[in-house]
């Protein structure tokens, strides 16, 4: 009889907008094929065909908080079931540009969704599923402003939010890591984009 794969690894790449995410992304994924494995690179909301549909909603469509929060866990029901969990159960690891923290942070803390209710959303969609470890790239809201300006593209609908908003979601996900330091690696994202490479590739070192 064959032993089963060892389940992959599910990592989740954490931050407000403009901390350097995408930036740091393939690098990310980089490290862990250069390490011979196999990796889904993936992103919330998204992920699937719905999810992407559901993201371009999210991202341009006025709707009230609780819809947006209700469509962010539809398109991670889809991501879950479709993509995520497949992965890992086949041994791939899978590398998530946002996940659930995200929820909890943004409609959750910056938008004012008490968090129980968020938690029970989680709990129906992915019952016992928790990234095995999350990378938040930690920057100050004013930073990350100044950085999408100089990007001089339209500003989707959650980067058009106040600079105070951010600060709240920043708060939130800082909360997240300080309950969950095993879970969480939080790096200083005004580094160098090298600089937050090594960092990351350093602390993979404990997974790979
Ligand atoms: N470490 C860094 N230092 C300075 N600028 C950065 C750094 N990382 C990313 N940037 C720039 O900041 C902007 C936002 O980065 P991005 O990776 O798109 O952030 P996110 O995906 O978290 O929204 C981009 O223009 C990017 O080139
Ligand atoms: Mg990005």
């Amino acid at each position: 009889m064959k032993t089963p794969r060892p389940r992959g690894l599910f990592i989740t790449l954490e931050g407000i907008d403009g901390a350097g995410k995408s930036t740091q992304f393939e690098a990310l994924v980089e490290i862990l094929r250069a390490a011979g494995r196999t990796v889904v690179a993936t992103r919330e909301p998204g992920g699937t065909a719905l999810g992407e549909r559901l993201r371009e909603l999210l991202l341009s469509e006025p709707m009230s908080t609780s819809t947006e929060a209700l469509l962010m866990f539809a398109a991670r029901q889809e991501h879950v079931l479709t993509v995520i969990e497949p992965a890992l159960l086949q041994g791939h690891d899978v590398v998530c540009d946002r996940f659930t923290d995200a929820t909890l942070a943004y409609q959750g803390a910056g938008k004012g969704i008490p968090r129980d209710r968020l938690q029970t959303l989680a709990h129906w969609v992915h019952p016992g599923l928790l990234p095995d470890c999350t990378l938040l790239l930690d920057l100050p809201s004013s930073v990350a402003a100044q950085r999408l300006r100089a990007q001089q593209r339209t500003p989707d609908r959650f980067e058009q939010q106040p600079e105070a908003f951010f600060e709240r979601v920043r708060r939130s996900y800082l909360e997240l890591a300080a309950e969950e330091p095993a879970r969480w690696c939080v790096i200083d994202a005004l580094q160098s984009p090298q600089e937050i490479g090594e960092r990351i590739r350093n602390f993979l070192k404990k997974y790979v």
